[in-house]
This record gives structure tokens, C-alpha cells and sequence, in this order.
């Protein structure tokens, strides 16, 4: 079994990337550590106790991260998830002591085992850790990031996808002095995940605890896709991230040194080195394509296989 950490801002897409992950037996969560990102980082972690509950899984430790990116104000995205970042179910909170120290454990787990991260929020519990012990960071097998946009267009600006336009600065850190084998899930990919009202309806009609749960933290993700997009359904990136981590088959792309915007009008966009200008080594491997259809059965056929009789 693969070792792994989910770092994340759970987040609607987030939890469902949690629930693919803990019903995969392929890997191993030794821990899930909380970032700021789609709600503050405190509303995160009770987030991600309340899924951990749902799928009886308590023992999965989970650690509060940073709250803030490094140079710029937090934004959060309520009007996405809801201001319980739930889409608002307001579901009972779990009473655990909070754990702290999610840089500290991502390092220790790093120093100890052989570790991967799959990263489905910003990236400012990544830079710290690598900015604290970066041998120990180093130590770390590899990265898979839900993230940025490529070809596609973003979903902050024309250019930027939330989870690296909330801190570019620590993404720039990363990309420039980490080198451990990063992956970008971006936004070209995810984008194609989506949870149509048919697979809602059908999910629903599991009458089970999880299908209930799905069905009733999408339905403000799903309003929100209409008024904002006038699409029908929603786009759920977290869990490709998990999926490509278990099936490399799933996604393609290719290798390509890449920097990121910083400030000013385009803050968060990808610069994708295709023609080569910076004459540097490639440090991502930046996916494109991606077989939906296979990534939403693998997603439902683990989810619900306590179904399967
Ligand atoms: C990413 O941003 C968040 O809103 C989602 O949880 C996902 O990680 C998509 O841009
Ligand atoms: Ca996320």
C-alpha cells in the first residue's frame, strides 16, 4: 500500500476526494492535513472530521495547517461551498481535540516512511514544510496537486484556478525549490468530472448513508454551477487527483518547466514553458487529457461497493 497525506481544504470536492481515498485499498492515509483555502482552515478541519466520521474511519489523524498565504490576504470561497464549506448541510460537528502541527507531521511522517502527498488545496503547508527541513522534504516520493490551468481557461480569472491563485507565492516556492516529482491535476482535466442531477438523482436512490451525504453537499455546488456558469451539474476536481494517484491511466499530459504569475492582472496563471524560453529542465508533469467516463465509474463503484450484494 501506498503511504499518503491528504492536504486539503475540505471543501465539497475535497470530501468526496477523501471518500474515494479511504475506499481505496491500493493506499494507505496516515494522515490528512487541513490548509486554508475554500473556508478557513478551523472550518476545514471540523469538515474533515465530520467525512472521516461518515466513513467510520476516526483513526485517520487529522492536523490543522497554516491559515494564511504567505504574502497575500486569505480569500475564501464561501459562495462555492457554503459558509459551512459543507454547501451548507450544516451537519453536526464532531467533538475531537485539534491536532496542530500539520508541517511538523508532514515532515515526520516524510523522515520515517516512504511518503506521498496528494495536495487538493493551496500550497502553503507544502512550502512551509519544504522552507523548514528541506532534506527531510525531499524525502518525499512524490506530489499530485489538484491545480492551475493549462489549455483550459481558469475558474478565478481567465487564466487562474483557485487553489494556486489563493497563494501563488507558495506554489513559486515550491516549483523553485522543490524537487520532489511534482503532477498538476489541473483544471483541463477536472473540469471534465462532473456530477450531472441524473447522477445525483441516482445516488440518492442508493438510500445509503454516503449516497445521502454526496447528494446532500452537492446540491449547493450544484446551484452555484448554474448561476455561475449555467451548467448543469458540478465540477468535482479533488477526487481526480486521487484517482490519477491510484491509476496512472487515467490522465496524460507531458513534462514542462513551469513558473506561475505572481502579481498583476494574470496573479495565479500557469506559465507553462512549451517553447522553451527559459531554457530550464522540465520540474511538472502538467496533465491534459483525461478519461472521464472510467474516472466517475472507478468514483461510484468504490464508494458504493458495500452496495454491491
Ligand atoms: C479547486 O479549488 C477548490 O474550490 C476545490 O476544492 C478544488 O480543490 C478547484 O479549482
Ligand atoms: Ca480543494
Amino acid at each position: 500500500k501506498k503511504k499518503v497525506i491528504i492536504d486539503c481544504d475540505p471543501g465539497i470536492d475535497d470530501s468526496l476526494a477523501i471518500m474515494l481515498a479511504l475506499s481505496s485499498k491500493e493506499i494507505e492515509v496516515v494522515g490528512i492535513t487541513i490548509v486554508s483555502g475554500n473556508v478557513i482552515n478551523e472550518k476545514g478541519y471540523k469538515n474533515a472530521l465530520k467525512v472521516l466520521k461518515l466513513m467510520d474511519r476516526l483513526d485517520v489523524p487529522v492536523y490543522m495547517g497554516e491559515a494564511y498565504p504567505r504574502k497575500r490576504e486569505l480569500i475564501t470561497a464561501e459562495d462555492t461551498h457554503g459558509e459551512d464549506g459543507l454547501g451548507e448541510t450544516n451537519i453536526p460537528e464532531i467533538d475531537l481535540e485539534v491536532k496542530r502541527g500539520a508541517v511538523d507531521f508532514i515532515l515526520k511522517v516524510a523522515s520515517q516512511e516512504e511518503l506521498s502527498i496528494i495536495a487538493l488545496g493551496p500550497f502553503m503547508n507544502l512550502a512551509k514544510a519544504l522552507e523548514k527541513d528541506k532534506d527531510t522534504f525531499h524525502k518525499i516520493k512524490e506530489i499530485v496537486s489538484m491545480g492551475g490551468a493549462f489549455k483550459s481557461f481558469g475558474n478565478c480569472s481567465q487564466v487562474a484556478e483557485f487553489n494556486y491563485w489563493v497563494d501563488p507565492d507558495s506554489v513559486e516556492y515550491v516549483l523553485h525549490n522543490s524537487k520532489v516529482p511534482l503532477t498538476m491535476v489541473t483544471l483541463d482535466v477536472t473540469r471534465e468530472i462532473v456530477l450531472t442531477p441524473n447522477l445525483r438523482e441516482m445516488i440518492k436512490q442508493f438510500h445509503d448513508e454516503k449516497g445521502d451525504f454526496i447528494h446532500d453537499i452537492t446540491r449547493f455546488y450544484v446551484d452555484f454551477h448554474w448561476k455561475q456558469e449555467r451548467t448543469l451539474g458540478c465540477v468535482i476536481n479533488d477526487p481526480l487527483a486521487v484517482a490519477y494517484f491510484i491509476d496512472r491511466t487515467l490522465c496524460s499530459g507531458s513534462e514542462y518547466y513551469v513558473d506561475i504569475v505572481t502579481e498583476g492582472k494574470a496573479i495565479g496563471g500557469l506559465l507553462v514553458d512549451e517553447g522553451d524560453f527559459y531554457r530550464k529542465n522540465s520540474n511538472c508533469l502538467v496533465l491534459t487529457k483525461v478519461d472521464s467516463k472510467r474516472f466517475m465509474q472507478m468514483f461510484l463503484k468504490r464508494i458504493f461497493k458495500n452496495n454491491e450484494k
